[in-house]
C-alpha cells in the first residue's frame, strides 16, 4: 500500500494541536448521512476528519461519496477504499477543509499546502460548508500569522511582482523548495508567491486587485463565503 497504514503516523510531518484537531475531526463526522456527497479538503485537520469518517462509514455501511481537493487527500481517498468522482460529474452536498486564517467577517486564507485551487472550487461548489480550525487559526486581520499564497503562470512572475509592488508598495516572493529544488510548483503547474499583506485594503477589494492582474491564476484568498465552523 502506498502509505502503509492511513493513521495519523502517515501524515507527513508532525501534526500541530492535534488533540483538538482529533476533537474536531470526530464532530465533523458526525455529520456525515447515507448517500452525501462530500467535498474533502486538505491539509492535516482535513486527514484527521478524512479517517474519522473513513471509520463512519465503515462501521455504519454508509454510501458517501468523495470529491478530494488534491492529489493528495484523493490518493488517501482511494488506499482508504472510498468511492470519489469531480466536479465535472457530481456537485458536493457539503464540504469541509482547514484554514491558515480566519478572520471575523469569515474572510480566509487557506493553501499553505498549495492546493488552494482545487480547494476554493470544491468550497464554491458546495451547497454547505464547513471550516476545522483549532483557535490558533482565529486572526483579527488576515496576514497576521501567513502570508497570502498565490498561483502564477510561471512566465508572468516579474509582471504579478511588478504590479502589485506598484498598487501595494509590497513585493510578493516566489516560494522555493529549497537549495536547489527551485520554485515550489502547485498540481495546476503555477508557481506559487507569497504576498505579506498589511491590511491597507479590505479582503475584497484586494481580491478584486488579485483577479485582475494578469498572470494571477489563483489565490488562497477566500472572501464572501458562508460557513459552519467548528473549533
Ligand atoms: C491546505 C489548507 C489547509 O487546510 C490549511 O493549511 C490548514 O492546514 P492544517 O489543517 O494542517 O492546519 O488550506 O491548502
Amino acid at each position: 500500500m502506498l502509505w502503509g497504514r492511513l493513521d495519523e503516523a502517515a501524515w507527513p510531518t508532525k501534526i500541530s494541536n492535534i488533540d483538538t484537531k482529533r476533537a474536531i475531526a470526530e464532530r465533523l463526522a458526525e455529520r456525515a448521512r447515507d448517500g452525501d456527497v462530500i467535498g474533502i479538503g486538505s491539509g492535516s485537520t482535513s486527514y484527521l476528519a478524512l479517517m474519522a469518517l473513513r471509520d463512519r462509514i465503515k462501521s455504519e455501511g454508509l454510501r458517501v461519496i468523495c470529491i478530494p481537493t488534491s492529489h493528495e487527500i484523493e490518493t488517501y481517498c482511494a488506499v482508504m477504499g472510498l468511492e470519489v468522482t469531480t466536479l465535472v460529474a457530481s456537485r458536493p452536498d457539503w464540504c469541509f477543509d482547514g484554514a491558515d486564517e480566519v478572520d471575523p467577517d469569515h474572510n480566509m486564507i487557506k493553501g499553505r499546502g498549495g492546493a488552494f485551487l482545487r480547494e476554493q472550487l470544491v468550497f464554491a461548489a458546495a451547497a454547505q460548508r464547513v471550516i476545522l480550525v483549532d483557535k490558533s487559526k482565529f486572526v483579527e486581520q488576515l496576514g497576521l500569522t501567513h502570508d497570502l499564497p498565490l498561483g502564477v503562470v510561471p512566465e508572468a512572475v516579474e509582471l504579478v511582482h511588478d504590479r502589485l509592488v506598484s498598487e501595494l508598495g509590497t513585493a510578493p516572493t516566489v516560494r522555493s523548495a529549497g537549495g536547489k529544488d527551485g520554485g515550489v510548483i502547485t498540481e495546476q503547474g503555477h508557481l506559487i508567491m507569497d504576498l505579506a499583506l498589511d491590511g491597507s485594503l479590505s479582503a475584497s477589494d484586494l481580491e478584486r486587485l488579485l483577479l485582475t492582474t494578469p498572470g494571477i491564476a489563483a489565490t488562497g484568498l477566500f472572501v464572501g463565503y458562508e460557513f459552519e465552523i467548528i473549533s
